[in-house]
């Protein structure tokens, strides 16, 4: 199977975690695109979704689901949503799509994070992917020289990107994520970092990977 395929299946797979006459939480890129389009075919059993960026809005809206402020819902039951990397605990680096920080807002909301992903994203130490942060673009330098100096990292301005919030993203290469909650936690306090993709807070609790054996679920909490 090609990566679109496995992107495909775990897509229509998710439909089974969606509840009834409820608001879905909708993620970002590729494989959540597949998900969306899955979605429509049931979208006369939900109430709707809550979606993490302008891209997810307008594929939802184009297909007659209607979209909710996030700022109108107290919570959701799930969040669908892809990532760059997961690993073997549910941690998940996220942020390729530069959609991070309403993907954290969405999943917040969310009483389970369900990470739809094709195989190759399952990894031991997450890292190599660059970790993307989202940033008030004066701080870019000196968020920069942090990552340098607290974890060796190498942090570089994505050129020509800005978010759906108005703010740039730096891409961090050269991590080794052993204690992804600690990594959050203390990225989060630097002044000028709106969000670090490190998503250990909020991290999957469940994984459907596709693999070319078909759908394999993960789930973290057993
Ligand atoms: C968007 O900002 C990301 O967090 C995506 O969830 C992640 O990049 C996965 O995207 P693909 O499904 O396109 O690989």
């Amino acid at each position: 199977m090609t990566q679109d395929e496995l992107k495909a299946l775990v897509g229509r797979a998710a439909l089974d975690f969606v509840v009834p006459g409820t608001v879905v939480g909708v993620g970002t890129g590729s494989t959540v695109n597949c998900f969306i389009d899955a979605l429509a075919s049931i979208k006369h059993r939900i109430a709707g979704a809550v979606s993490s960026s302008v891209q997810s809005t307008l594929r939802l809206q184009s297909l007659g689901i209607k979209v909710f402020d996030a700022n109108d819902l107290l919570s959701i039951p799930v969040y669908v949503d892809g990532a760059d990397e997961i690993d073997h605990r549910g941690f998940m680096v996220k942020g390729g799509g530069a959609a991070l920080t309403r993907e954290k807002i969405v999943a917040d909301l969310a009483e389970r994070f369900v990470c739809i992903a094709d195989e190759s994203k399952l990894v031991e130490t997450m890292g190599r992917f660059p970790v993307p942060v989202e940033v008030i673009t004066m701080a870019a330098a000196q968020v920069a020289r942090r990552f340098a100096s607290a974890y060796g990292g190498v942090a570089t301005l994505r050129a020509g990107v800005t978010t759906d919030n108005g703010n740039a993203i730096l891409d961090v290469r050269g991590l080794s994520i052993t204690d992804p909650l600690a990594m959050e936690t203390e990225v989060n306090q630097w002044p000028g970092v709106v969000t670090v993709g490190v998503f250990a807070r909020h991290r999957a609790r469940v994984c459907l990977l596709g693999t070319a054996q078909g759908v394999r679920t993960i789930d973290f909490d057993r």
